[in-house]
Order: structure tokens, then C-alpha cells, then sequence
């Protein structure tokens, strides 16, 4: 082919269809085929079966199921499963499922030993990513070389039982509450809602809003295909790195702002407004300002074009429980107004500012009582599947470990000089 009217010679690249596709690596001599993409943004230059989105139409699937009715009709259970092994489980494969989880939704009593040395004004991420690396200690069967397809399935079954656990034990934690463990006679949500708000003295008294809510934001947050966090668990996996280590990788990941931290930072922006007084016109205005606008967090997003299709569904969600909870916040009550002005305004609509996922999810969790610093938490613990599934289909496709190509622009030569 000519490039530049230089004439390139293409090899010949063999085998099946699959790994033609994932055989990148043997292009890479190519002059002239380098693209310039710090960060991988926006080469498309992975697969997967595991997530469909459109950003222009605004759709999302999970495995050629529409978000839409996986919100309406499944549990979160079933989406885990679904996202994890293909296919949506039948009613016997899912009590299998529940069943298998719940004989491992302990965690070490070891490993609570050293949960309880982190400070606990220290921030739940922060406590989150290490105890999910720390499973590759007290679980070191996870640390097997060539594990078998049983063997990696227990491995995976023990992260999905034990997060919610760590996240609730995180979560009393800050409160300087103490622990509660797991009632596996609850399904998975309800368990979670149980360690999370229950008392120890009763059964926690199951709202079935809340539940229902809950399911869905967990759902929503299933899986997202390879953006920042599920890239970096395909690259830190494809080291060969354990499941435990790689999924604290893309924890670490999802904590930034500009990723699974927005829905906090949508909480901070609303405090911020309302201790200037709450005036939502004046931010609006703010937010339209040519020389130096507002950064509206939890407005617009990357990928999406036109709206995101999640923020559709989480918004009935929200509706619903501020309502059945009867909540009277006036962050609440911000939030709100700016989410009609976003929604009318022109300036917003020609620039496609409508409210995200981000910024209702924080709104819900926020009623549900839970303190802004539990945000990214509850992202990671929704996003644990997507995660699990990213890791595994790198290893079934067989993936070369990830190395992006390096164009140095640096000094070059330099001449030694003794000081
Ligand atoms: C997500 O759900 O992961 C976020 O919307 C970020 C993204 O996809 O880039």
C-alpha cells in the first residue's frame, strides 16, 4: 500500500479469524502506522463480547441484552452472572450461584486484623484497593499458575461474596459502628443493604424501594466496556497477575474524579453551592461563563453523545426513593433545580450538558445515607463483574501481554560532563 506516497510493504499475517484480530503486535514495524495516543484514548483497538455501547444512539448492552430491561426485570445477581459466564442463568443455575457465594462471604478473621489498623478517617478507597490486594494473601490459591477453569471459578466466586462484605465493613467502620456479618438467607443485595444499615439485634427491615434501587445502581454500574479501570485490569491480568491483584489495579484506577470519583465530586459541587447560599442561577451562570466557566460535575460524558442511557433509568430510581424515603435535603433540593435548568436551558442543550450517570447515582446514595466518600465504593462494588469478565476474556482470547508502543521525545546524545 502507499502511505505519503511511500510505498509499504504489508505482511502476511496467518491463522484463524481470532487471532489475525488480536495479532496488532506484528504490524508494529510498520512505519508509518504508529498513531500518537497517550493513554490509549481513543484507538479502538481491542474487542470484546462482553459490552455493547453506541455513544451516538445512546445504547447500552450487556451481551446483547438491553440495559434497559436487565434494569427492569433481573437482580443484580443475575447481571453478575450474565456478564461474568455469557449467558443469562436459569433459575437452577442461579440458586447454584446464591448458594456458592454464600459459603464465602466471610472474610479471614486475619485479614479483619488488618482492617482494623487503617485509620478510620482514612478515605474507603484508599482501605477498599488494599484489601482487595490483600486477598492474594490470605486466599493464595488465587496465585496458581495455569489454574483450572474449576479453580478460577472459585477464585472468582470468593471476590464476588467477599466485597460486599469488605464495602460494608468499611462502611460501619466510619461510622465507628460495630461490624455485621453476613445472613445468608438474604439474596445478595439484601445481604449487603443488611451489614450495610441492619442493626445486630434484629433482621433488618427490608425496604423494598431501597432493595429494588439498589439492584438497579448496581446493575447500571455492571459494566462499561474498556474504559480507564477495565483497561488497566485487562493490562495488569495480561502480566499473567493474579485476579485479586489486578482487579486493586483497577480500583485504584476507578478512584480518580475524572472516573468512578465523579458522583462525589457531584455531592462536593452541590455543598459547595449551598454554602454559597444555594443560589442555582448564579452557577448556571457560572457554569456559561466564556473566559473561565464552571465545571458542572455530573453533566455530560465522554462517550455518550446525545444522553446516557443509564441516566434515564437511575433517574426514576431517584425520583422513587426520595419520594418513598420522604427525604427533605437541601442538597437534594439543588440538585433538582439544576437538573431542570440542564434540561431547558439552551446553552446546555446545544452543548449536550445533560445530567449523567454520575450525578443522579450520588443523589440516590446520598438518601440512602451513605457519606460521599462511599460513592466510589459502591461504583466498584456495582462494576466488580464488568471487571471479572474483562479479566477473564483477556485470558480465554489468549492476549499478548499489553506493551504500548513507546515514541521517545526526549533529549538525545548528550554529552557527559563531570561535576
Ligand atoms: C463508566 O461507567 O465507567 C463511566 O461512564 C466511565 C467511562 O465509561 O469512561
Amino acid at each position: 500500500i502507499k502511505v505519503d506516497g511511500k510505498t509499504i510493504e504489508l505482511p502476511v499475517i496467518t491463522g484463524t479469524e481470532d487471532e489475525k484480530a488480536i495479532d496488532i503486535s506484528k504490524l508494529r514495524d510498520l512505519s508509518g502506522f504508529i498513531t500518537l495516543d497517550t493513554g490509549f484514548k481513543n484507538t479502538g483497538s481491542t474487542k470484546s463480547k462482553i459490552t455493547f455501547l453506541d455513544g451516538e444512539k445512546g445504547i447500552l448492552k450487556y451481551r446483547g441484552y438491553s440495559i434497559e430491561q436487565l434494569a427492569e426485570k433481573s437482580s443484580f445477581l443475575e447481571v453478575a452472572y450474565l456478564i461474568v459466564y455469557g449467558d443469562l442463568p436459569t433459575q437452577e443455575q442461579l440458586d447454584g450461584f446464591q448458594a456458592e457465594i454464600a459459603k464465602h462471604t466471610l472474610i479471614h478473621e486475619d485479614m479483619k486484623k488488618f482492617f482494623d489498623g487503617y485509620p478510620s478517617r482514612s478515605h474507603p478507597m484508599g482501605q477498599l484497593g488494599s484489601l482487595i490486594f490483600s486477598l492474594s494473601t490470605f486466599y493464595p490459591e488465587c496465585l496458581k499458575p495455569n489454574q483450572t477453569a474449576e479453580e478460577q471459578n472459585l477464585t472468582i466466586i470468593k471476590l464476588l461474596a467477599k466485597l460486599p462484605t469488605i464495602v460494608s465493613f468499611i462502611y460501619k467502620k466510619s461510622l465507628g459502628h460495630p461490624l455485621i456479618y453476613p445472613k445468608n438467607k438474604y439474596d445478595y443485595v439484601t445481604n449487603f443493604l443488611w451489614m450495610t444499615f441492619g442493626q445486630r439485634t434484629e433482621d433488618y427491615d427490608v425496604n423494598p424501594i431501597v432493595v429494588s434501587a439498589m439492584n438497579k445502581l448496581l446493575i447500571l454500574h455492571a459494566d462499561h466496556e474498556q474504559n480507564c479501570s477495565a483497561s488497566t485490569v485487562r493490562i495488569v491480568g495480561s502480566s499473567d497477575c493474579n485476579l485479586y491483584a489486578s482487579i486493586a489495579a483497577g480500583i485504584a484506577a476507578l478512584w480518580g474524579p475524572l472516573h468512578g470519583g465523579a458522583n462525589q465530586a457531584v455531592i462536593d459541587m452541590l455543598e459547595l453551592i449551598k454554602e454559597d447560599g444555594g443560589d442555582t442561577e448564579k452557577w448556571i451562570n457560572k457554569a456559561k461563563d466564556k473566559e473561565d466557566p464552571f465545571r458542572m460535575m455530573g453533566f455530560g460524558h465522554r462517550v455518550y453523545k446525545n444522553f446516557d442511557p443509564r441516566a434515564k433509568i437511575i433517574k426514576k430510581a431517584c425520583d422513587d426513593i426520595l419520594e418513598n424515603l420522604g427525604i427533605d435535603d437541601p442538597i437534594l433540593e439543588i440538585a433538582k433545580k439544576l437538573e431542570e435548568a440542564a434540561l431547558t436551558d439552551q446553552y446546555f442543550i446545544d452543548r449536550k450538558l445533560y445530567p449523567n450517570v454520575d450525578f443522579y447515582s450520588g443523589i440516590i446514595y446520598r438518601a440512602l445515607g451513605f457519606p460521599s466518600e462511599m460513592f466510589t465504593v459502591l461504583f466498584a462494588l456495582g462494576r466488580l463483574p464488568g471487571w471479572i469478565a474483562q479479566w477473564k476474556e483477556m485470558h480465554e482470547n489468549k492476549e499478548p501481554i499489553g506493551r504500548p508502543r513507546q515514541i521517545y521525545v526526549g533529549e538525545t546524545d548528550r554529552e557527559f560532563v563531570d561535576i
